[in-house]
């Protein structure tokens, strides 16, 4: 596994001849002070100021198209970069959809199967895009897919090649539009990569508010070519975070938008992914959400309280769930992750609001997402590698903002659970205790 994604990692990086874009580990935005926004750890030279973002955003939304009704919860499926990345092919997506129905996920909400990166073959004389040699029959993958009960996604890129290097959408978008439309698909992941040596810092060297247009344009170029289909497509925009598109992807139809650089399946990356997601919550709605990357539940060699984790943020962050793990081989403990309805429920939940991160002290952080119908979830993290028992934690209710004892349902364990001011918990390394709290006082 590790093994195709190195290799994936060394096909992506070979082919883009420019600073780290798909595999950069995107850090926290910064000012300047010359005013521009940075992201320092990636060292990249885009730094856009902040006022280029607003005026792009203005421009976009004097074009806006009505929205398409989709994702009015945060999207559920399965996506095949996380694990299988360029080994991807009509069997594996037709082994993945099967096993979404037998292993009770589809009925959990998992719908999306959605095919990543390398599916793409040539253009013929008239520009049509077919698929590549792995993919003999793309309709009738998207019919077989449909006829489980679920839908298909697929992956492109605004630049003339995506992130692996296969053929991407440039002065193509209508067609391929049309094309994904034709084939039924439901989904589109649509990822910056060579757009940015390849158009921006072409088209408009050193002016880094003409490529924030540029970039902007290409995106809603795109939302225009799936709402001319006329089939509800979800829009994931995929740019890493860089540029805070949060404030822009919406008003060009972005159903979600990636937050971060890419997940890793570590601990390290992705509580540096959760940390990077605090402040967002207001940028999350029905039918917009902010995307911190595919889990991967079920990944590498993440221990089992990490993948409660993982989950468990994800779903007090609104996140999309997509499942990228190898489910026909999945180990009954990640199916019991992945299917557990009551964190599902938390993150399916119709408010359509994202946690917050409410404290931290040390290496525990709480967050709260409020629920539909007044109720409460609350997760607490233990991030450290060390603290247990001998370093127990005392949660603050009035910190919370909550006033005498709690009553509520303890997620992972399932049985009722009180939680009293000041109450001492013992959380193992990277174990979270999530709770429901339906009345709330
Ligand atoms: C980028 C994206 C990943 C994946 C790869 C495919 O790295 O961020 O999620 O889609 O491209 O090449």
């Amino acid at each position: 596994m590790m093994r195709f994604r190195k290799s994936a990692s060394l096909l992506c990086a070979a082919a883009l001849a420019f600073a780290p874009i798909a595999l950069a580990q995107t850090g926290v935005t910064a000012i300047l002070p010359d005013g521009r926004i940075a992201i320092p750890s990636i060292g990249y030279p885009f730094a856009f100021h902040k006022n280029y973002a607003a005026r792009a955003l203005a421009a976009a939304q004097a074009s806006q198209v009505p929205s398409r009704m989709v994702a009015q919860t945060p999207p559920m499926g399965w996506n095949s970069w996380n694990y299988f990345a360029e080994k991807v092919d009509d069997k594996g997506v037709r082994n993945a959809a099967d096993e979404l129905v037998a292993s009770g996920m589809r009925d959990a909400g998992y719908v999306y199967v959605n095919i990543d990166d390398t599916w793409e073959g040539q253009r013929d004389a008239s520009g049509l895009l077919h698929a590549n040699a792995k993919f003999p029959d793309m309709k009738a993958l998207a019919d077989y897919v449909h006829s489980k009960g679920l839908k298909i996604g697929i992956y492109s890129s605004p630049g003339p090649r995506t992130c692996a290097g296969y053929e991407g959408s440039l002065g193509h978008e209508e067609q391929d539009a049309q094309l994904y439309a034709q084939w039924g698909i439901d989904y589109l992941k649509y990822d910056l990569c060579s757009f940015i040596p390849d158009v921006m810092e072409k088209q408009a060297p050193n002016d880094k508010a003409a490529q924030m247009r540029l970039m902007v344009a290409a995106y809603a170029k795109m939302d225009h070519a799936l709402k001319a289909t006329g089939r509800p497509i979800v829009y994931s925009l995929c740019q890493y975070g860089w540029d805070a598109p949060w404030e822009w992807a919406p008003s060009v139809g972005g159903n979600l938008w990636r937050t971060t650089g890419d997940i890793t399946p570590d601990w390290d990356r992705i509580y540096a992914i959760v940390s990077q997601q605090a402040g967002l919550e207001k940028y999350a709605s029905p039918g917009h959400w902010n995307d911190p990357d595919m889990l991967e539940v079920g990944n590498g060699k993440l221990a089992l309280a990490e993948n409660r984790s993982h989950f468990s943020l994800w779903a007090m962050l609104a996140a999309p769930l997509l499942a990228g793990n190898d489910l026909p081989n999945m180990k009954p403990e990640i199916k019991a992750i992945l299917t557990n309805r009551d964190v599902i429920a938390i993150d399916q939940d119709r408010l359509g609001k994202q946690g917050t991160r409410a404290y931290s002290e040390g290496e525990v952080d709480v967050w709260m997402r409020p629920l539909a119908g007044g109720a409460l979830a609350i997760a607490v993290v233990n991030a450290g590698d060390n603290r247990y028992v001998t370093h127990p934690f005392d949660l603050s209710l009035t910190k919370l903002d909550l006033h005498g004892p709690q009553t509520g349902k303890d997620i992972w364990t399932g049985k009722p659970i009180t939680l009293n001011d000041g109450q001492t918990l013992e959380l193992a390394r990277h174990d979270v205790l999530l709770v429901r709290i339906d009345a709330p006082k």
